[in-house]
């Protein structure tokens, strides 16, 4: 049994599927089951990854663990996830964690926690997994109401550029690590096959939409702005902020072979996820 978190979420929810068509039983831990929506065949239990009391009963009878954990929280969670995978004996822990985390001149908060995190699964003697993708391509949705409304693209640090990876491709790699045997001890940066700026992106969307739209770059306190209305606490904003303005370096446009070398499977480019997300963007 494989124990799946974050399993209602970009990339959590993507791993579900791929098991699920591959017959491997999972569980599925989430904080409201009734709203999870996944597919009959996974057991979703109630948990949350601060309670450890939680995770400990959906430990129970799982061998492997996807371990997915977000913002602030990423410390603490993952030392409780994997302080109760050590008592349950899982065998293989595979942790979602930030391709930055490699570069040591990333000192900003995100990859930090993740560090913290990654630190914990290697000296819990857990054979595990680290994945590390670069941006994901699914953060392209959060233009989806300016392309949508006013066909334009609103971003910061317009000249830097992410290898940006597809959120199936990352759920592509876990669910392999999760079912063949070699991965133990590795470290596996994923990111799609070529580096790109905002604007490129928009350039890339407009002609799979079929129509112009404008790229507009913005100070980086209008988009510390856009965060903060958007719902998130001014931590996060902060560390976001401080993670977009890492695409002015080149280790965020470092394309890595690895999607393909684990999976057997060539990237996905920007191009093919625009197009399966055509309706995201389309004009109401
Ligand atoms: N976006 C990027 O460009 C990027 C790049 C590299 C790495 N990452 C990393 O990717 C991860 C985010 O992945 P994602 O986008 O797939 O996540 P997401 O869509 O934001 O979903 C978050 C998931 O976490 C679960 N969750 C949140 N709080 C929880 C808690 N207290 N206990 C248990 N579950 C909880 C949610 O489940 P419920 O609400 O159902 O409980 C949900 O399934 C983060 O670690 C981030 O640092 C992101």
């Amino acid at each position: 049994m494989i124990l799946v978190t974050g399993a209602t979420g970009t990339v959590g929810r993507s791993l579900v599927d791929r098991l699920v068509a591959a017959k491997v039983p999972v569980r599925a831990m989430t904080r409201r089951p009734a709203a999870a929506g996944l597919p009959a065949a996974v057991d979703v239990v109630a948990g949350d990854l601060g309670d450890r009391g939680s995770i400990a009963a959906a430990l129970r009878g799982v061998d492997r663990v996807f371990l997915l954990s977000t913002g602030p929280d990423i410390p603490t969670h993952d030392a409780n996830l994997i302080r109760e995978a050590t008592r349950a004996d899982v065998a293989h822990v595979v942790k979602l964690s930030s391709g930055r985390t490699g570069d040591d001149t990333a000192t900003d908060p995100i990859p930090s926690w993740h560090r913290r995190g990654e630190q914990a699964l290697r000296d819990s003697g857990i054979p595990g997994t680290i994945l590390g993708p670069l941006g994901f391509m699914a953060n392209a949705l959060h233009w989806a109401d300016s392309i949508r409304n006013r066909d334009s693209v609103f971003a910061a640090y317009g000249h830097g550029r992410i290898a940006v990876v597809d959120e199936h491709d990352i759920a592509s790699v876990a669910a392999t690590v999760l079912t063949t045997d070699g991965h133990d001890g590795r470290t596996y940066r994923l990111s799609g096959p070529e580096a790109l700026t905002p604007a490129e992106m928009t350039a890339v969307l407009a002609d799979v939409l079929g129509r112009p739209l404008r790229f507009l770059e913005v100070e980086p306190a209008a988009a510390r702005q856009a965060i903060l209305d958007h719902g998130l606490s001014e931590i996060m904003a902060d560390a976001i902020m401080a993670l977009r303005a890492t695409a002015l370096e080149s280790f965020t446009s470092v394309v890595h072979p690895t999607v393909q070398e684990v999976t057997g499977v060539r990237s996905t480019s920007f191009r093919e996820w625009a197009t399966r997300h055509l309706a995201d963007f389309a004009r109401v």
